[in-house]
Order: structure tokens, then sequence, then C-alpha cells
């Protein structure tokens, strides 16, 4: 088993990527984000922000489990990547009083994998498997009767001496979490009792995000430049703590150590971060669309080819936020840009002719 863990320990084994292939703006993680989230990650409701209806749903139900001294039911979150499903997760732990073992279903790649990991918990645990829409087919059959009747049936030996045990498990509590739930099979899905997106922050919550983090960084924020930093973050709590780090970092080495609107634009613009929190990417992907094809529309492959980024980037990361901007739009025939997009970026929209740069 290759990424099992108690929650302290896991930060440091999922990711390979470099820095370098890892852009301050993507949601994905590095290993030094992952320390640094990690040891702000907040414990319980009342240090949590946002995503208040989910919360306002999450408390009663862990409410009246408790006083009913019973397990939790299985729960699915899904949404875009970096918006707090592995925080929250060991947000209801800690809420619940029981401990939490944080895995994703790429390390669950052989059936002992996750058997291993199924008999290694205690009653009233919480497992946590990221990715969850990646598990293979084996590994979801071994996880429908343990999620549904808390038993494993285990074969043993070859042919005809093969004899099937079962083993029965402790009462758990499975969270997982996807950014692709419409890839999870029916059977998978229909297991979890609850079910709820995480949607991007609005720019109030996320300048409470990046407040509570420039202060556990011991680093003085102004309001505007707090808001400043949350609209540049993409309704995405990792996004602006990493700008965050990135901003202070600028206010210590170019200023008094004091972050302020200025210092916040100057160190945001370096970073090439424009207003709405678009990154080169984003850009070239519309400019693309505007340049190459007349607004769209265009098949996702032929983007991803002439932009030379993968389609699971694409898909995961930038056109989430694109669409949620309203700079993008997908249709059957593909992705169209927005005529609002045409005018954050300079061009000129009419509907039928060449675009051009003002
Ligand atoms: N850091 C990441 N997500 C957060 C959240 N929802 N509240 C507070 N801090 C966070």
């Amino acid at each position: 088993m290759s990424i099992i863990s108690d929650d302290k320990d896991f930060i440091n084994k999922k990711s390979t990527k470099t820095p370098k292939e890892n852009p301050v703006i993507k949601p994905d993680e590095t290993d030094n984000d992952r320390n640094f989230e990690n040891s702000i990650r907040p414990k319980n409701f009342d240090t949590y922000i946002g995503q208040t209806a989910l919360l306002d749903s999450l408390k009663i139900t862990i409410a009246a489990s408790k006083k009913r001294n019973r397990t939790l039911d299985h729960m699915l979150f899904y949404g875009p990547p970096g918006l707090g499903k592995t925080t929250l997760a060991g947000v209801i732990a800690n809420e619940m009083g029981v401990p939490i073992k944080i895995t994703s279903a790429p390390a669950l790649e052989r059936p002992r994998d996750i058997i291993g990991i199924l008999m290694s918990l205690e009653e009233g645990q919480i497992l946590f498997i990221d990715e969850i829409h990646r598990l293979n087919r084996i590994a979801e059959e071994i996880l429908y009767p343990a999620m549904e009747d808390f038993y494993l049936d285990m074969t043993t030996g070859k042919a005809q001496s093969a004899k099937t045990i079962r083993v029965t498990l402790p009462k758990f509590t499975l969270i997982g979490a996807t950014t692709k739930a419409g890839n999870l099979s029916g059977p998978l899905r229909d297991r979890f009792g609850f079910i709820h997106r995480l949607n991007f922050y609005n720019n109030e919550e996320l300048s409470k995000v990046v407040k509570r983090t420039a202060k556990l960084l011991d680093i003085q924020i102004d309001d505007d430049a707090a808001y400043e930093i949350a609209s540049r973050s993409r309704g995405t709590p990792r996004i602006a703590n990493r700008l965050v780090k990135r901003v202070s970092d600028y206010a210590i080495v170019k200023h008094d150590g004091k972050i302020n609107k200025d210092i916040t634009e100057k160190s945001l613009n370096i970073l090439d971060i424009d207003k709405f929190g678009l990154d080169i990417t984003d850009r070239n992907l519309l400019k693309l669309i505007i340049e190459k094809y007349d607004g769209g529309p265009v098949g996702i492959e032929t983007i991803a080819a002439a932009i030379g980024e993968d389609i699971r980037t694409l898909e995961d990361v930038c056109e989430p936020y694109l669409l949620q901007c309203g700079f993008l739009q997908r249709t059957p025939r593909g992705r169209k840009v927005s005529p609002q997009a045409y005018r954050h970026l300079g061009y000129k929209h009419s509907a039928s002719s060449q675009q051009t740069l003002f």
C-alpha cells in the first residue's frame, strides 16, 4: 500500500510533481504546498470558512449520529480541486472524535491494497478516499459489501480447493472525494448516504481565508490587500493560501513585511496572474479559440494539442473556473468563448468577422 496514512503523515506522499510543473495558480498540490496547507488546515467547524449550506447539513448529520451513537453515513464530496474536500473530511473526523485514514484511489491498485486498509480500520473510523472516480472495478466490487453490510469475502486457494472466507469489518464511514462525480459508477454512487457539491468561494469568504492565513504566518495585511488576493484566487482557498505566501515573501523582501494593496498588485503582476485570477494557460486557451477558431466551438482535444496542456488539466482545472466566470461556454460541438472574455482580453467582439485586438 503506497499511500495510506493516518492524517498527519499523508502530506508528503501524494504528489510527485515538481514546482516547475506546478504553476502557482493551479490547485494541484506540491509537497511544499502540502506541508504548508496541512499546517494551516482548519480543524473544526468554527474555523472552517465558507460552504455554509454544506456545513449546516453536516452539523445536523453529525449531531444526530452522536445522539444515537451511530456511525456516520458514507459521504461523497465533489467539486473542483482545492476547495477543501480533504480539509472537510479532517474537520468531520475531529468533530466526531474519531481517527481518519487518508488514501487516494490510484494507491488502491491491487485488491490487497483496499483489503488491507479495510481490515485495519477501527470501529467508527473515517476512511477518506481521494479521486474516488479512479477506483478500478475490482476495488469497487470489494467496497460494495464493505460499505453496505460491513463485510469482506476473501477467496483463498485455487480452482476446486478455493474457499471463500467472510470477514466482518468494524462499522466505518467512507468519505469519497472527486472532481468528476459523473465518472463514478451508479452502484458506487448509490452507496453514499450523503452526497454534496463543494462550490467555488466568493471573494468575501476568500478574504477571510486570506486574513486567517496571514495571521497564522504572522504577517500584517490590510482589508484591500486581502480582497485583492481573494479576487485573484479563482474561488479556491488552496490558491488563496499559496498567493498569500508569495505576496508575503515579496512584502518581506521588497517592503517592510506588511501587505498592502500596492505590494499585492506588484507581486501578483510578477506572477502574471490577472485581475480575474487567470494565468497564462487560461489566457492562451481563450486566445487560441478567439484567434484561430473565430470564438469556437472547438473540441477540447484540439485545444489541448494546440496549447500543449493535457486534457485532464484543462478539464479539471482551467475549464471549471472559466465556465464559472462566464468566459467559456460548453456546447455539444465544443467550447466557445463568451463576449465577456473578448472584452477581458482586449479583443473586439463581432459575431461573424475575424477578431482583432483593440
Ligand atoms: N483553508 C483552506 N480551506 C479553508 C477553509 N474552508 N476555511 C479556512 N481555511 C481554509
